[in-house]
This record gives C-alpha cells, structure tokens and sequence, in this order.
C-alpha cells in the first residue's frame, strides 16, 4: 500500500511509521518539520527491516509548498492509498490568557494543514482509499473537559466535523474517510496536557492500533468519529 502519514517525527505517529515500515510492500512517506527526528525515523526502520521503502520529507503541513511535495508524492508513490493526518500540536493555557493568534495557531496546524493536505493529495488517491484523520477526546461532543485545553479541544472538535462532511462529500469518489478520537498515549504531547500522568497505553501501543485501522478500517467505517480511549484523560 501507498501511505503518507503526517506528525511522524515522534510520539505515535513515528510508532505508526515504523509498524507500517514492517511490512517491505507499504511504501510510506512520513512527513513531519524536524529533519533529524525524521532520519532517526529512518536509520531506526532501516534497523527492523532493511527492505523497508521508508521515505522521510521534512514538511510543513501549514507553510511549506505543497507543490514540490505533490510531485515528490507523484514521482515517490504515484498513487495515495492511506493518508493519516496525525501531526498535530497543543497549548496547555487558561482560556482568558490564550490570544487569538494562539486559537488561530491551534487551528492552522490541527485544522487548516490538513485540509491543505487532503486538497493537494486527493487528485492522487483512486477510489476506495483511506482518509484517516487522528483527533481526540477532548473535541468530541459530551466527553469530560479539562482547564487549559480550550483551543486545543476545539481545534480537533472542528476535525472530528470535518471528518464527517468530507466522508459525505468524497463518497461521490469513492473515498472513505475517518478520525479516531484518541484517550491519551503516553508522548511528550501528553505530557504537555497532562503533566506528570502517566497513561496505560504506550506511544507504540497507539501508533500500531492507528497503523492497523488505517488499513482495515475503511472496509466497516465510514465518517465516523470513534473514541479510542481506556482512560480520561
Ligand atoms: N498522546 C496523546 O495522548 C494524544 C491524545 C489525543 C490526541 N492525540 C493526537 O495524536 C496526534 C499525535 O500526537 P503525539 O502525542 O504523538 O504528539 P507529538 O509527539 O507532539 O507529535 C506531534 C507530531 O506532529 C508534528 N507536527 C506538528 N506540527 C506540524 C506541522 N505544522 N507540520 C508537520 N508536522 C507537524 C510533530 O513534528 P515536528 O515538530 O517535527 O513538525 C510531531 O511529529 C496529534 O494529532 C495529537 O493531537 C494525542
């Protein structure tokens, strides 16, 4: 299979590389701004299977030229079968001290990167791939809400939406699309929420379950929202 995953620098989405690394016939580009995290990615995938077709690009999914990455993805893969848009950032602060330009930054990299990223790519996806978008509880209606996360939740609560709209939209197409509505993972990210709590599922515990569900999951899921998550937070 074809796959671009977005956020594979580290935490889950450097998991769910390496695991769909595992197999030689998935040929992956894993996108993610930090050049080194990434050819550690590299170096380490290489470690389990030599054969892996591992491909890292250092991406912006906000403000780099989507342009050249089409081609590269043109000239790399041809065709997109999987697109995870796992990358994603966090700010932990009380709502009457978060400013605008920090909603809109939630926003821009949660919300706005990947529907850049899935208008550029959706002219290379044939009928019957994979959209899979990575959200979380915090955005998803009805689920406990913590101080702090206010821009944060309501960045992926747009996602979680958008997921919807596009699964009605791109049926027209052929294209499946989902959001996983993730608990907690144990990453620097959750860390950065929660600090000091220690979740009981590991990042590459998740980055496997979300490497597997991009796969498969398609075939019984449609614009669904679908909470993973043994804990709150
Ligand atoms: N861990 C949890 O408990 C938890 C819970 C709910 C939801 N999630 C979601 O799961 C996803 C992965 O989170 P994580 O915990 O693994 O966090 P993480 O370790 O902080 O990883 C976030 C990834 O996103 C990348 N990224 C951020 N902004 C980017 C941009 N503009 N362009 C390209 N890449 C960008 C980061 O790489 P660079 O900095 O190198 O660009 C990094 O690889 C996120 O969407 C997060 O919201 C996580």
């Amino acid at each position: 299979m074809n796959i671009i995953i977005t956020g594979a620098s580290s935490g889950i989405g450097f998991e769910a590389a390496i695991e769909l690394a595992l197999d030689s016939k998935n040929k992956i580009v894993a996108l993610a701004r930090s050049s080194d995290k990434l050819t550690k990615l590299l170096e380490i995938a290489k470690g389990i299977n030599p054969d892996c077709q591992l491909y890292p690009v250092a991406f912006d999914i906000v403000n780099d030229d989507y342009q050249s990455l089409v081609s590269f993805i043109q000239n790399t893969l041809g065709q997109v079968d999987i697109l995870i848009n796992n990358a994603g950032v966090l700010i932990n602060k009380p709502f009457v001290e978060t400013s605008l330009g920090e909603f809109a930054q939630m926003l821009e990299s949660n919300v706005l990167g990947h529907v850049n990223m899935i208008q550029h790519m959706l002219k290379l996806m044939p009928t019957g791939s994979h959209i899979l978008n990575i959200g979380s509880m915090g955005g998803f209606t009805g689920s406990v809400k913590f101080k702090g996360l206010a821009a944060y939740s309501a960045s992926k609560a747009a996602l979680h939406t958008l997921t919807e709209c596009l699964a009605y939209e791109l049926g027209e197409i052929g294209i499946k699309v989902n959001c996983l509505a993730l608990g907690s993972a144990q990453t620097e990210m959750l860390e950065a929420a929660f600090p000091g709590y220690e979740s009981p599922v590991l990042a590459f515990e998740m980055g496997k379950y979300i490497a597997d569900f991009a796969k498969t999951g398609h075939k019984f899921f449609n614009g669904k929202i679908l909470p993973v998550a043994v804990t709150t937070p």
